[in-house]
């Protein structure tokens, strides 16, 4: 028996880049040289096969399909629409809603113009960022607006700025090593934020009935040891990394990483629809033992924490987690997709959408399939606690590029890229299938009089 509600929706998400293919005018395409990463060159190709995307979703029986619209594609430069490029993106919302599958729209997947590194060298710790980006989510909005009522401004943002002034994965590739560079990463945080609050007000100005939110990434944080110094960490960066963007989106009020509040502008005061939620797995957090750093460091080290703490771990053998390890090092632990579901919903009463859940292997398929149904089952406990959730979405349709390699193998499908990308599900897809179906069927048979 289940909980959720007969207009649940069952989806895939995917993003631009990674699937595409030759995003010759985003940032990363110029980056991935000059950090000599596997090219992403063609990806899954879907930028040319998109009808072949189309027939896996209906074969998955999904009602719902999350893609991204790459911003170097439709402004190739500053000043310069590619109409063909948007008249594209129209074509595929329009097919998926012939097809009976709601297209949802994301304006910001990690990828930034490359041009737009020239104009902000510091990326979006410049504030300028936020005029050039309202440009384009003006412009792609009014052009898959007639098709397109589901919307999420950013992928990740906590993600994507951690990564591109903190860690320096991504361009422009700061490391916040020093106090100043981490202003930089706050800067780019209440940018982002302020991007967010403004698109959001602009489109609802427009169209009031369009459903706006976020694909945000929270991980279910736990203390690496259960005592009060490990809680607080744990707390801290839980409250910094997952929830202060979100916080400042839904009242207007921004706090930086120092603790400092200030006013955003704007009219609109909630600027989120729905709650998008991206869930991976579980984090363990602890303070830092060797190194006082200075306050404001500290929501960061705590990340680093975690990761020193994993390696100081598996030396000492007291490994953090008792749970299988999928590819990229994440445990599977799906209970932790009902406490963020939880704890997102007591803290904003706002649905809830799983945007994002999934993981990568090459070699242990089952696993995925028990992921998947796992954590399907851990959202529809949240449902029965109370929760209001309006899907899942999983990651993803399609092995991908994932940001820098080949590797890692998220798909339901596989791509053959040796052999005109074939696409061909794996046994995950069929459970995904059997779950949509069984849901389905349910709801049928307690419709019937
Ligand atoms: C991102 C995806 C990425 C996935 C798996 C998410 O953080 O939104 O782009 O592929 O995680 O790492």
């Amino acid at each position: 028996m289940s909980y959720f509600p007969p207009d649940f929706l069952w989806g895939v998400s995917t993003s631009a880049y990674q699937i595409e293919g030759n995003n010759v005018h985003s940032d990363l395409w110029a980056w991935e040289k000059k950090r000599k990463w596997e090219p992403s060159g063609a990806c899954a190709n879907s930028w040319e096969l998109f009808d072949e995307d189309l027939a896996c979703l209906k074969e998955l029986g999904v009602n719902t399909y999350r893609f991204s619209v790459e911003w170097g594609r439709v402004f190739p430069e500053p000043d310069r629409i590619d109409h063909e490029v948007l008249g594209r993106y129209l074509r595929q919302a329009e097919l998926l809603n012939k097809s009976g599958i709601l297209p949802m729209v994301c304006l910001h997947h990690f990828t930034n113009p490359a041009w737009l590194l020239k104009l902000c060298p510091l990326g979006w710790a410049d504030e300028r960022a936020i005029e050039h980006f309202l440009r384009f989510a003006d412009v792609a909005v009014e052009a898959l607006g007639p098709q397109v009522k589901w919307w999420m401004i950013f992928n990740e943002p906590n993600v994507y700025v951690l990564q591109s002034l903190g860690t320096g994965h991504f361009p422009p590739g700061r490391r916040a090593i020093a106090t100043p560079v981490t202003g930089l990463l706050s800067s780019a945080m209440k940018n982002v934020v302020i991007a967010h609050r403004k698109a959001y007000a602009r489109i609802k100005s427009r169209r009031p009935d369009f459903q706006i939110g976020i694909a945000h990434n929270v991980n279910a944080i736990h203390p690496y040891r259960d005592k009060p110094s490990h809680r607080r960490a744990a707390e801290r960066w839980d409250h910094f990394f997952h929830w202060s963007m979100l916080d400042a989106m839904v009242s207007g009020r921004f706090s930086s990483w120092d603790g400092v509040q200030e006013a955003l502008p704007g009219e609109h005061r909630d600027t989120l629809d729905f709650v998008g939620i991206n869930y991976y797995t579980r984090v363990y957090v602890r303070p830092f033992p060797l190194v006082m750093p200075p306050l404001n460091l500290i929501p960061l080290y705590s990340e680093m924490e975690f990761i020193t703490g994993r390696f100081l771990g598996s030396l000492i053998g007291t490994r953090q987690g008792d749970r299988p390890r999928e590819d990229m090092g994440h445990e599977v632990y799906p209970e932790g997709l009902r406490e963020v579901a939880v704890k997102a919903w007591r803290r904003y009463s706002k649905p809830i959408l799983i945007t994002e859940n999934g993981m990568a292997t090459t070699s242990n398929e089952p696993l995925r399939s028990e992921y998947l149904s796992g954590h399907v089952r851990a959202l529809d406990e949240s449902v029965r606690q109370g929760v209001r959730a309006l899907g899942y979405l999983h990651w993803s349709l399609l092995d991908n590029y994932e940001w820098s390699t080949y590797r890692m193998r998220f798909g339901l499908y596989s791509v053959d890229r040796a052999d005109g990308f074939k696409r061909a599900p794996k046994p995950a897809a069929g459970v995904y299938r059997k779950i949509i179906e069984a849901h389905r069927l349910s709801q049928a048979g307690a419709a019937r009089p």
